[in-house]
């Protein structure tokens, strides 16, 4: 008998402002080698045969998918329009659109502003994931700055020892109803709430341990000005 082919969707995140970018359009939108950042993103999870469907969610007010993203990547992704005012409730908004119709699906939720993803690591993921019969997981990568703990941004309280320290990225694996049901109780109490900034984060909470997947530091998180030449060469660097 066959085994049932497991089933992956992707959920990009792209309903942020991108304040700290400084762009005139919100970061996801400005181009990058003359392709905008969103259609990178989005590129690297419909090439990858290991997701089956591709979601996008955008804030309600959201006026440039339609005209600078769907022209390019076609009908194979869908836009859902639910962004809240942080990441972590635009994530909730979008997996309750889907849950009912995804049983039995895991999501790998990934940030919009991570375009050199490349789709060897999500295979990665998705694989460690599965292979290792893991609740969930996440790419990371090995810290090499030592970190140092303030509570006051003056002084400094201690050091942390950098060997047990990783530096999360996405995408992040979980069951989707799970992760769900997750999120949605976490985001009931607003001081939990403050403290959740990504999935793992929320699993965490719930009692249970993600897997660490070593990631690639070219798979950066564009936020500030001069991260968009940065991804711009990784881009290039992937391509040569
Ligand atoms: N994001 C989202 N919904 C929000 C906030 C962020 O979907 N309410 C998305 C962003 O579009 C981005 C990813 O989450 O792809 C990571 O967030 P971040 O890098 O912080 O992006 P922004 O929130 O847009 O930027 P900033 O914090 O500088 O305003
Ligand atoms: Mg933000």
């Amino acid at each position: 008998m066959s085994q049932a082919k497991t089933s992956v969707v992707a959920l990009i995140c792209a309903a942020g402002q991108g304040e700290r970018a400084g762009t005139p359009l919100p970061k996801q939108y400005k181009e990058l080698n003359g392709v905008p950042m969103l259609v990178h993103t989005i590129m690297a999870f419909l090439k990858c045969d290991v997701v089956q469907e591709v979601y996008v969610v955008l804030s309600p007010k959201d006026a440039w998918y339609d005209v600078l993203v769907a022209p390019l990547v076609g009908d194979a992704v869908k836009a859902i329009r639910v962004g809240g005012e942080t990441r972590a409730q635009s994530v909730c908004h979008a997996l309750g659109v889907l849950d009912d119709s995804h049983d039995d699906t895991w999501v790998m939720v990934h940030d919009a502003a991570r375009p050199c993803i490349q789709g060897s690591f999500i295979k990665k993921l998705h694989d460690e994931v599965l292979q290792r019969d893991a609740i969930g997981g996440l790419l990371a990568v090995p810290m090499v700055d030592t970190v140092k703990y303030s509570e006051d941004e003056v002084q400094v309280k201690k050091t942390l020892d950098r060997k047990k320290l990783w530096a999360a990225q996405t995408p992040q694996m979980f069951k989707l109803d799970v992760l769900y049901n997750a999120l949605s109780d976490a985001l009931v109490d607003e001081t939990i709430a403050a403290g959740i900034t990504d999935e793992a984060s929320v699993m965490e909470w719930a009692g249970v341990s993600p897997l660490l997947v070593q990631g690639e530091v070219a798979n950066l998180k564009v936020t500030y000005p001069h991260d968009f030449k940065l991804a711009e060469f990784w881009l290039t660097q992937m391509k040569a």
